[in-house]
Order: C-alpha cells, then sequence, then structure tokens
C-alpha cells in the first residue's frame, strides 16, 4: 500500500477525506497531522480523532501541529464549518489519544526514516505543517514521493476573497515555500473541487447505508453544503478535500497540466492567489501538476463504495 501522511484542518470534507482514506487498501496511513485552519488546532486535533473512531480506528496516530500561520494572525471558517468544525452531527468526545510529539517532527522523523521516495504528503489545510517541517529538515524534501494537496484556483477564483482560495489564503508564504521547494506537487483547486457537487442524490446514498458511518457523512456533508449551495446557487456543495484521496486511488478521474504556479504573498488585494501559468505565457519553469477537470460521477462512486465498507 502506498504510505501518506494525512495533513489536515477537519473541517467536514477534511472529515469524508480521512474516512475514504481509512475505507481504501491501497493506501497507509501512518499518521495524521492536524493544524490550525478552518477551526483552532484544539478542535482541529480533536475532530481528527473523532473521525478516526467514526471509522473504527483508534489506532491511527493523531499529532498536532502547528497552531497558526508563519506570519498572519489566523483566519478560520466557523462560517461554513460551524462553531467545531464538525458541526452538522453531534459526536461523543474522543477517547483515544492525541500523540505527544508535534506534528511537524512526526512528518521530519517519518520521512527521515522511511525509504527515500516512498511517502506521500496530502495537506486538506493551510500548509503550515509541511512549510514548517520544509524549513526545519530541507533533506525530506527530495525524500518526499509526492504532495497532492488541496488549494488554490485559477478559473474558480476566490473562495475566502476574490482572488484567494482559503487553504493557500490562510498561509501564503507556507504556500510559497511548498511551491517553490521542488517537490512532485499535484494540486487539486476550486476548479476540480467545483465539479465535485454534493446534489441531492449523491448525499441520499450516504443516507441509504442505513448505518452510523452513512447517518455521520450525510450529517456532516448537509450542513456543510448549506452555505455553498446558498453562496453558488448550484445544485450541491462543493467536496473540495476528497479528491486529494480519490486522486492517489483513482488518477484517471482527473486531469490537468503541469504548469508554473506561484503564490502571491505581497498584495493586499490578491495575497494568497495561485497565480497558474495555464497557458504558458511565461517562461517560468513548471512546479505543479494543477488540475482543471474531474469526472464527477466517477468520483461520486468510488467515494459512495468505499465509505459503505466502513
Ligand atoms: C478548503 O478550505 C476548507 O474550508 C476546506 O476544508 C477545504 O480544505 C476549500 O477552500
Ligand atoms: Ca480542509
Amino acid at each position: 500500500a502506498r504510505k501518506i501522511i494525512i495533513d489536515t484542518d477537519p473541517g467536514q470534507d477534511d472529515a469524508v477525506a480521512i474516512l475514504l482514506a481509512l475505507a481504501s487498501r491501497e493506501l497507509d496511513v501512518l499518521g495524521i497531522t492536524a493544524v490550525a485552519g478552518n477551526v483552532p488546532i484544539a478542535r482541529t486535533s480533536e475532530n481528527a480523532r473523532k473521525i478516526c473512531e467514526v471509522a473504527g480506528r483508534p489506532d491511527v496516530k493523531v499529532f498536532a501541529g502547528c497552531d497558526r500561520p508563519l506570519a498572519h494572525t489566523l483566519v478560520t471558517a466557523e462560517h461554513v464549518h460551524g462553531k467545531t468544525g464538525l458541526d452538522g452531527i453531534e459526536l461523543p468526545a474522543p477517547t483515544m489519544p492525541l500523540q505527544e510529539q508535534h506534528g511537524v517532527d512526526f512528518i521530519i522523523d517519518t520521512l527521515r526514516a522511511q525509504p527515500a521516495g516512498t511517502v506521500t504528503l496530502c495537506p486538506m489545510g493551510p500548509l503550515t505543517n509541511i512549510a514548517t517541517a520544509f524549513t526545519k529538515a530541507p533533506d525530506i524534501i527530495e525524500r518526499v514521493q509526492e504532495i497532492v494537496l488541496m488549494g488554490g484556483a485559477y478559473f474558480e477564483v476566490g473562495n475566502i476573497t476574490p482572488a484567494a482560495e482559503f487553504n493557500i489564503y490562510v498561509d501564503p508564504e507556507a504556500a510559497d515555500i511548498v511551491f517553490k521547494s521542488g517537490v512532485n506537487l499535484t494540486v487539486m483547486p476550486l476548479d476540480v473541487t467545483h465539479k465535485v457537487l454534493v446534489t441531492k442524490p449523491r448525499l441520499e446514498a450516504f443516507m441509504a447505508f442505513g448505518n452510523h458511518v452513512g447517518d455521520v457523512v450525510a450529517g456532516w456533508l448537509d450542513f456543510f453544503e448549506r452555505f455553498d449551495i446558498e453562496k453558488y446557487g448550484s445544485a450541491g456543495g462543493p467536496l473540495h478535500d476528497p479528491t486529494v484521496i480519490a486522486y492517489l486511488i483513482a488518477p484517471q478521474i482527473f486531469s490537468g497540466r503541469f504548469i508554473n504556479v506561484e503564490i502571491e504573498t505581497g498584495s493586499e488585494l490578491t495575497r494568497g492567489m495561485t497565480v497558474a501559468d495555464w497557458w504558458g505565457v511565461t517562461d517560468r519553469a513548471p512546479n505543479a501538476m494543477f488540475m482543471g477537470d474531474a469526472d464527477a460521477d466517477a468520483f461520486f462512486t468510488l467515494l459512495t463504495a468505499r465509505l459503505a465498507t466502513l
């Protein structure tokens, strides 16, 4: 199985991504590192454990990482995810432990301990933990097999400002470090996630499981979608973070281009923008596989089939 570390700020869509990973034999989740993002670190590190327990996997190692972005104050998204970050269904406080080690050190130690090129990082929140690890231990960068992250946007531009997507906006300095690092990088921007919409029939497919996991997922997504449906007037809300895991299992669902992507860190107006040279109008070297399209039906078929096994 492919070894992954999930770096996350749950978040209902992060939660579904974690369940998808834990339900997939192709993937071996070495650990989950929480980061401050949708909600503060105390919540994200607690939510990550609640999610593992929903999956019946209290054995998964969960670590708390950075509690704030590198250079700016934390911007959260309770307006999307609710006060807990996982609103939509009441879950008991987790009984599984939070690991004592800092998430950043877990990332560094794991990349050094495993054979080079065998560990994939899956960031689904602000890139603070990853950038901190790369800065503290630059030797690990070339040991990473691949980073597959959710963040950024090009044609769909912003969801937290007119120009920026949330994960990149919260910590643009961290994103800049990761995008400039030379790491093998695959990006799932809003251009992809806004194609995989949780329509009513897709939501009902989770309810139809008739079990705890189905009810929890439906509860989360029903809450999470409300905001986006109102905002975009679409048939359902986008399911961002699970695209990262789906890509690892079934890359053929997605298509994109290997292009240059730079992060705007300076401008007040466009801070956190992913300036993606989709049309190749510069001679800047490509640094990211930037996805642009997804087969939504194939994505939901995969997701539903996998979650049904939990
Ligand atoms: C991203 O922002 C968060 O609110 C979601 O969990 C997702 O990772 C989408 O912009
Ligand atoms: Ca997230």
